[in-house]
This record gives structure tokens, C-alpha cells and sequence, in this order.
């Protein structure tokens, strides 16, 4: 079971309002009480936070904000005693333009690091070089004054690309594996890694539709087919190499290979010497109907690429119940949701809060911090709503989160209840519900990523439901109560999000609205 810490957000220690190493190294019981194997922390690395830690400044420390390389070590030994392991999040194929590799490739033509970017002449009309365009709005390339040539950025220009084919850039990777391995982490978190690699000729991808100014960033990005920027043959490349280094520690390499296409993913990860797993973000694009959950439940299994991840909420989308109508009824949804995917095999991460139940924030405007949002018109894709800190209790000035009322973006309106104290004495809590969950699950070898594979039933319209084994697991996703039919009498409801079980005796049972089980076949032993 994996949990994502979205660092900044998750604990402050020190008071500044800035979630810490020290804030998180003091609240890994928590995660330990909740049942989780493996802690993925998101970039805490040296950076002028332009794209909240995604532009590393040095790839072999820790920014003073989060503490130093010492909390860190504390961090994993203090997770190592409690049976946790840790990941961190590598970012790749960009850094910050104030890493001093970029500092130097940009001073000269010449300068011994110019190949270690991807810097290109004008097109013949003096624009960029193509029409890549990046992820934040607007073209994929920043002109620069000093040398004369454009330089490549998927991301923002605080965010220039590396040149994977500069031998340079992949040998000094292979010494940020081992620096961190050496210090004990369990694995890496690999971000945009279906990317490194670009075609070299630079040509245009093909425009799929007009872009018209209205469009978010996300939607113009979409109007392309992005042919020769991403998922290039030779990445796979940099995986094998990396799989090498990774196994002689026993770490594990999960990509986050955002191609929304499981063929294409499979490349990543089925030949059993790249990726050790790949993150499936279907679960996060999907809507709240039954027909479009059962599909993309069974895709995962359907195309399962030999080792997949799974997330309903991240830091870069808006949390579960908030997509799923917000309110209870989102909150419900989501439970449901996790119930069905935690049952199937695959590696699934909470994201800091889903325990809790929690859905997005409200984050005025002159608070906001994500570059989705502050840089655009169209503020629709901003992430700040989904990124605000962990309230831990109901005292103090920010929840517990810290002993400063100023965080760094705001605690919105959460209430007590939301409050891990609150829910920790709560037995009905959805927090409780989701440590049985995760039990269950543990307790039931079916249920495990080498379990049998899930055997989809036939169901009523609003019942999603599978096997594995002598485990059945089902939701109702619908308002309404609805029949589920298990195929004997000898089958006992031993987990429900409602919170009581039904002993065995009937074929037939109702599902309260909402409702999502997990059943086991009763033996007789005498
Ligand atoms: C994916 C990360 O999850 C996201 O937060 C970031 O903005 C981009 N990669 C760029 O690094």
C-alpha cells in the first residue's frame, strides 16, 4: 500500500508554515497506524519553486524549507523502525533554470555543458524552432538573448528540458541514483518519464484542432498529438540502464508515464529489465457513472502491463470527492472507489488527505500559487485546491499542520471532523474505514498483486463487482439500494464501508446506496 506525501503540505515542525522533513518524520506513526508500506515524498530538493519543487536546483540536497540531508536520514531511519519504506520523486527530464548545469550550458556556444540542453537556431521566420507547445501555455521554447538561440522547456521556462542524448546528462544521473540509494530509499517515483527522450529532428506534431485563447493550458496541449516530444523509442534506454543500479539494492523504479494509452505503457514495463511499474491515471479521468467505472476498473485489469499503479487523487488533479460531486456523496464515492480498486492487483497510492476523506479547497486568487493557474487566463487547471495543507486536529492556528496561522496556502474551511485527531477517536470515521480497508485487503492473500486474476461478475445496472479467489468485492454505485448476487448462500459480507459485516446465509443482499464490500466464502472447518 503506497501513500503520497505532498511534502510542503503534509507536517510543518518548525512553525514557518511550510510543511517539513522533521513535520513528516514525526507523523510516519501515522501512516504506519494506517496500514501503508511505502511513503513516495515529492520533490523536496533545493529549487526557486517556480513549479513547486519540479524545477530542481540540485539534485543532492535538500532545501532549507524542508529541512537538510540529516532530517532526511532521520526520515527513513525513523520509517525503517516502523516497517516503511521510502520513495522519492526524480525529476528528470527538466531542471531549473538556476541549476548551475543550466547556468553554465547558457553562458556560451561553447560552454562545455551547451549540449547538456536542448538549444536550437530559429526557425527561418525567427520563431521557436517548431510547435511544441508546453504544459503550462504557450510555446515549449524561451528565446535567449545571450547566445542566440532558442532552448526547450515541456514545462515552463523556469523548467529547461535535458538532452538525454548528451552521454554527460545520463552519467551523472546514474551518481543521483546511487547518492539517494545510498542513503537508504527504497525506489523512485520517476516524473514525466515517458519524456526524456525527444526526436532529435525536431519536427512538428501534428495540430489536431484549432487553439482557440479560451482554452486552458491543459486543452491546448490536447490539440496536439504529441508524435515527437514524448514516449520516444530510446527511453526505454535510460530505464534499463537505471534497472541495473536499481537491483543491486533491491529498489524499485515506478514511473509516472502519463500516456493514458496501456499499449503504450506496457513498452515501459513488460520486458521485465526497465520499469518496475507505471502509474494508470484512468481512474482520475473517468466520471461518476457506473458504466465508466466498470470500464476503466476492467481496462486496468484487461491491459494489465505487468505491474501497474494506481491513484484516485494527486496533487495535480482535483481530489476524488471533489470530482465525484463533492459533499458526502463525493466522499462516499470515493470510499466506494478505493474499495473496488484496492481489491484488484495492483499498487494502489492514497494520496495524503484520501484517508480522510477530503476534497479540494477553495484558494482565492491572491493565494494561489500553481503556475496551471496563476500563469493563465483560464485558471481551470490550477492545483492549488488539491494541494492545501493536512488538517491533524482541531486546535491551534492551523489545524495542527503548524504552529503558524500563516501556511502557505490557506487551511480553507475544514472543519474538526476532518481533522485526523477527530477521526482517530471516531470509530465510524471514514479514516477507520479506510485502515479495515487496507487490513482487509493485507489479511487476504486473493487480494494481493500475486492473487489470483479478478473475474468480473454480471451484476445489476448499478453494481460494479469481481472475484478473486474466495474473495468477492462489489460496490453499489448508485443512490439507490440494489441487490448483489453472490453465487451461494455461503458467502459472508466481511468488510462494508457502512462498517457492519452480514454473516453467510443468503444468495441475495442489498447494498445500501453507496455501498461497497468485500465478501468471503465461509468454509466449514471442524
Ligand atoms: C508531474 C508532476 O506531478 C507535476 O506536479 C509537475 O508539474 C510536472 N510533472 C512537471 O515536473
Amino acid at each position: 500500500m503506497g501513500y503520497e506525501v505532498y511534502i510542503r503540505s503534509f507536517a510543518d515542525a518548525n512553525g514557518d508554515g511550510n510543511g517539513d522533513l522533521d513535520g513528516l518524520h514525526d507523523r510516519l506513526e501515522h501512516l504506519a497506524w494506517l496500514g501503508i508500506d511505502v511513503v513516495w515524498i515529492t520533490p523536496f530538493y533545493p529549487s526557486p519553486r517556480f513549479d513547486m519543487g519540479y524545477d530542481v536546483a540540485n539534485y543532492c540536497d535538500v532545501d532549507p524549507i524542508y529541512g537538510d540531508l540529516d532530517a532526511f536520514d532521520r526520515v527513513v531511519a525513523r520509517a525503517r523502525e516502523l516497517g516503511l519504506r521510502v520513495m522519492v520523486d526524480l525529476v528528470p527530464n527538466h531542471t531549473s533554470h538556476v541549476h548551475p548545469w543550466f547556468e553554465d550550458s547558457r553562458t556560451s556556444r561553447s560552454s562545455a555543458r551547451r549540449n547538456w540542453y536542448v538549444w536550437r537556431d530559429p526557425a527561418p521566420d525567427g520563431g521557436p524552432p517548431n510547435n511544441w507547445v508546453q504544459h503550462f501555455g504557450g510555446p515549449a521554447w524561451t528565446w535567449d538573448e545571450t547566445t542566440g538561440q532558442y532552448y526547450l522547456h515541456l514545462f515552463l521556462p523556469e523548467q529547461p528540458d535535458l538532452n538525454w542524448d548528451e552521454p554527460a546528462v545520463r552519467d551523472r544521473f546514474d551518481e543521483i541514483l546511487r547518492f539517494w540509494l545510498d542513503r537508504g530509499v527504497s525506489g523512485f517515483r520517476i516524473d514525466v518519464a515517458h519524456s526524456l527522450v525527444k526526436d532529435a529532428r525536431l519536427p512538428d506534431n501534428p495540430q489536431l484542432r484549432p487553439v482557440t485563447p479560451d482554452m486552458s493550458p491543459g486543452e491546448v496541449h490536447d490539440s496536439f498529438e504529441h508524435l515527437y516530444d514524448v514516449d520516444q523509442p530510446g527511453v526505454i534506454e535510460v530505464y534499463r540502464r537505471w534497472r541495473t543500479i536499481v537491483d543491486s539494492y533491491d529498489a524499485l523504479l515506478l514511473g509516472e508515464v502519463y500516456l493514458r494509452d496501456p499499449a503504450k505503457v506496457r513498452r515501459y514495463v513488460a520486458s521485465g529489465d526497465a520499469l518496475h511499474t507505471a502509474f494508470n491515471f484512468d481512474l482520475m479521468h473517468m466520471p461518476w457513472e457506473v458504466d465508466a467505472v466498470r470500464r476503466t476498473l476492467r481496462s486496468l485489469t484487461d491491459n494489465a502491463v505487468g505491474g501497474t499503479a494506481v491513484a484516485i487523487s494527486s496533487h495535480d488533479r482535483k481530489r476524488a470527492p471533489t470530482r465525484f460531486g463533492g459533499g458526502p456523496e463525493g466522499t462516499r464515492r470515493a470510499l466506494a472507489l478505493l474499495v473496488l480498486t484496492l481489491g484488484l492487483p495492483e499498487l494502489t497510492f492514497l494520496y495524503q488527505g484520501d484517508e480522510l476523506g477530503l476534497g479540494d479547497i477553495d484558494v482565492p486568487d491572491d493565494l494561489a500559487d500553481d503556475p496551471a493557474g496563476v500563469r493563465n487566463e483560464n485558471k481551470s487547471d490550477s492545483r492549488d485546491g488539491c494541494r492545501t495543507p493536512i488538517p491533524w486536529s482541531p486546535e491551534g492556528p492551523a489545524m495542527g499542520f503548524s504552529t503558524s496561522e500563516r501556511t502557505w496556502l490557506p487551511l480553507g474551511e475544514r472543519k474538526p471532523d476532518d481533522t485526523v485527531a477527530i477521526q482517530r477517536d471516531d470509530p465510524g470515521s471514514h479514516l477507520h474505514r479506510v485502515r479495515e480497508l487496507i487490513a482487509a485487503r493485507r489479511h487476504r492473500t486473493d487480494l494481493h498483486l500475486d492473487g489470483p486474476a479478478a473475474q468480473w461478475m454480471e451484476a445489476s445496472d448499478h453494481i460494479v463487482a469481481y472475484r478473486r479467489g474466495a474473495t468477492i468485492v462489489a460496490a453499489n454505485l448508485s443512490d439507490q439500494p440494489a441487490e448483489l448476487h453472490l453465487p451461494s448462500p455461503d458467502w459472508a459480507v466481511a468488510y462494508s464501508t457502512l462498517g457492519d459485516g452480514r454473516p453467510p446465509g443468503s444468495a441475495t443482499i442489498v447494498l445500501e446506496d453507496l455501498e461497497a464490500v468485500i465478501c468471503d466464502l465461509e468454509t466449514e472447518t471442524d
